[in-house]
């Protein structure tokens, strides 16, 4: 029986060395200490031994099982390190791949053109409201004291959004930032009908016209509205503010002229040009010889369009002005195509 013992335990150890992951090792667990294995069956046949040879066996099963138990943990050890190298290996990061760079997220050149305007007209106290992209026919147009036969009503001119079916106040993408203008007198004179706040505002957005894209004229631009409405406002206040923004926005030594226009929600009515910042007003191809360049259309708020806002042109006047955004963007980064602003091109995009 002790012999029997000792070829139990040889072949055990032996079938042990064979053994190479985890899964061939719980085989061999039950295989050679399970409760059928051949060493457990000579425990369960100590009784019927006799007197003498039964603690000798006794004795020296239970060293042998020890053996494989003590045998059976270094194994795992060492199958366990094995497993671990080799996942280490086939893991294995190169750490000195140089690393792919990533593409950084920027602002839009007509973004960065906006918050550069609107940055300069908060400084100078104008407060950033945002009005409707969809709007109907009277904020954009009667409000606003457009004559009904107005050129830019035409259906050539606007992108109306319905079949006609509102009659005389049709819906309509906004043409320009101005009926802005009426939604925020409203609201303020709401505040006090009696006696409205004065208003500063800025009013920057996005607006739509029915245009042929080319490379002077896109079907959608930004633009930003001015309005300043108060007790005694002149066209003093008008010249000095727009000036001074030119100054802030082209440098200080930029030069202002002011040349008669027609708008029909101001009056008078003006357009700003400021000298040409690229030949100083010599003439160049930017300002097309002329040394100045037109920068944005302005003027006393219209007595009709006070009124229409809720404030009595009496007792208030005002002063309006709208530039678009994208041409001042153009101008400055000397870009000849507006058609690049929302064409999307990688190439374009990553020179801002
Ligand atoms: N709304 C005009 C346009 O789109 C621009 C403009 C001109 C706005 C004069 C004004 C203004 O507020 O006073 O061409």
């Amino acid at each position: 029986m002790l012999d029997r013992l000792e070829e139990i335990k040889k072949a055990a150890l032996e079938a042990l060395q064979q053994v190479s992951d985890g899964e061939t090792l719980e085989t061999w667990r039950v295989t050679h200490t399970g409760r059928s294995s051949a060493l457990m069956q000579v425990f369960s046949g100590i009784a019927s031994l006799g007197k003498e040879e039964r603690p000798l066996v006794g004795q020296k099963a239970n060293q042998i099982k020890q053996a494989l138990e003590t045998a059976f943990t270094e194994r795992s050890q060492v199958i366990r390190h094995a497993t671990l190298e080799k996942q280490l290996t086939s893991e294995h990061l190169d750490v000195s791949l140089p690393g792919r760079p990533r593409q950084a997220g920027r602002l839009h050149p007509a973004t960065q053109t906006l918050r550069r305007i609107l940055g300069i007209l908060a400084d100078m106290g104008f407060q950033v409201f945002t009005s409707n992209e969809v709007e109907t026919d009277e904020f954009n147009f009667q409000l606003l004291n457009f004559p009904p036969d107005h050129p830019a009503r035409e259906m050539q001119d606007s992108f109306y959004v319905d079949a006609g079916e509102r009659g005389e106040n049709p819906i309509l993408l906004r043409t320009h930032t101005s009926p802005g203008q009426i939604r925020a007198m409203r609201l303020a004179a709401a505040s006090d009908p009696k006696n409205p706040p004065p208003i500063r505002i800025a009013l920057p957005g996005m607006c739509f016209r029915y245009e042929q894209i080319t490379a002077r004229s896109e079907a959608q631009f930004n633009q930003v509205e001015g309005l300043a409405i108060g007790k005694g406002i002149t066209f003093s206040d008008l010249k000095g503010t727009l000036s001074d923004f030119a100054r802030r926005m082209f440098g200080q030594g930029t030069r202002t002229r002011f040349r008669a226009q027609h708008f029909p929600f101001t009056e008078p009515s003006a357009e700003m040009d400021v000298e040409c910042f690229v030949c100083g007003g010599t003439g160049c191809p930017v300002c097309k010889q002329a040394g100045w360049l037109e920068i944005l259309g302005c003027g006393m708020v219209h007595p009709t369009v006070l009124q229409n806002g809720g404030y009595d042109p009496q007792v208030y006047t005002g002063f309006a002005f709208g530039m678009g955004s994208e041409r001042q963007a153009m101008l400055r980064h000397k870009i000849d195509d507006i058609r690049y602003f929302w064409a999307n091109d990688i190439r374009f995009l990553e020179q801002f």
